[in-house]
């Protein structure tokens, strides 16, 4: 598809929260944009408030308090169909006795389109969703991800101005997730559609991003690019959901030229805001732990994990655990005796 003709539209949340009839709390208030165009993923743990967010900006549900804009109309207030959305959910609801092509037309009859346009848009949309090939069939001689590419061209059929996405992928095997989800990283990049996307999968929220909104009790922890939000976490919470982390303890120390982290096994200067001398905990990327032959600090291996591309290994030193990744020609085996470095520009005080 050409760059698309598409309007993108802005959102805007304005202090919206959600407390449910039974006197649950799901989302505490809320402010959230997102920009014209903008992939932005709702990330977080089951239970975080991500699909009642999602849901208040469809319409689907009522904020207890605040206002939703969509572009500058302040939609709180509208039914789902006044929104100019697509929704796009974990469950696939195709119409089982339509074929791919039919289930894909529906969506265009809805709008006040000609013949000729609609049948250009299915064969674009065909195309686009390499359903080309499949286009006869019926829902039930299809694949699981064969299927969700059909739900998402249905969606797309309808020109919405803003794509929701509530974990579409979620109910698909993993390797079969893995291929989507590099298709609709594709997708995303080809249409320029506003889009916000719920998942839990981190994988998933990387590959997909332009902005990551990281979600936890029903407030934002943090919200940057995929980058910004592994390599800088905020919180402890962020750093341990999002990507492989060490959870080091560590002791800030006095000494003369500045405060000392104290790893126990290992000293280096002490970067963190706090100025208190105290117990803290730091948390490192098990990229960021090597072997090396020099001298560095001592560690013994407790399990090596053969992972194909890599071995994820577990040492301990001074009592402390560290996960690290070692290429796959590496020689180690559980027992023994290793020297480590760490890269203490790569300490996470979050
Ligand atoms: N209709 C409802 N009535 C009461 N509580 C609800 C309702 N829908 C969701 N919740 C609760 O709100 C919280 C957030 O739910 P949800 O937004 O579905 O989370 P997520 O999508 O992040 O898994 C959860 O505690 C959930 O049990
Ligand atoms: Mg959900």
């Amino acid at each position: 598809m050409e760059e698309s003709t598409v309007q993108s539209m802005e959102i805007a949340i304005r202090g919206v929260s959600k407390t449910f009839q039974d006197g649950t709390t799901a989302l505490q208030p809320i402010d959230l944009q997102v920009a014209a165009g903008e992939v932005l993923v709702l990330l977080g743990p089951s239970g975080c408030g991500k699909s009642t967010l999602l849901r208040m900006i469809a319409g689907l549900e009522q904020p207890t308090a605040g206002r939703i804009l969509i572009g500058d109309r302040d939609v709180t207030q509208l039914p789902p169909e006044k929104r100019g959305i697509g929704f796009v959910f974990q469950q696939y609801a195709l119409f089982p006795t339509m074929t791919v092509e039919e289930n894909i037309m529906f969506g265009m009859k809805l709008r006040k389109i000609g013949k000729q346009e609609q049948k250009a848009k299915l064969e674009e949309l065909l195309a686009l969703m390499n359903l080309t090939e499949l286009r006869k069939r019926l829902p039930i001689q299809l694949s699981g991800g064969q299927q969700q590419r059909v739900a998402i061209a249905r969606v797309l059929a309808t020109d919405p101005m803003i794509l929701l996405m509530d974990e579409p992928l979620t109910a698909l095997d993993a390797k079969l997730k893995e291929h989507l989800r590099l298709e609709l990283a594709q997708l995303f990049r080809k249409l320029h559609i506003t889009t916000v996307y719920v998942t839990h999968d981190q994988t998933e929220a990387m590959a997909i991003a332009d902005r990551i909104v990281v979600m936890n009790k029903g407030v934002i922890e943090q919200s940057g690019t995929p980058k910004e939000i592994y390599l800088k976490p905020k919180s402890s919470f962020v750093a341990q959901f999002v990507g492989q982390v060490n959870r080091l303890r560590a002791k800030v120390k006095t000494a003369e030229r500045g405060n000392v982290l104290d790893l126990g096994f290992y000293q280096l200067p002490y970067k963190g805001e706090s100025r208190a001398v105290a117990d803290i905990d730091v948390f490192l990327r098990p990229e960021d732990v090597y072997l090396t032959q020099e001298a560095g600090f001592s560690a013994r291996v407790q399990d090596v994990i053969f992972l194909g591309d890599h071995y994820r290994v577990i040492a301990e030193s001074g009592g402390q655990k560290l996960v690290i990744d070692v290429g796959n020609d590496t020689l180690i085996h559980e027992g023994d005796q290793v020297q480590l470095e760490i890269r203490e520009d790569k300490i996470i005080y979050a």
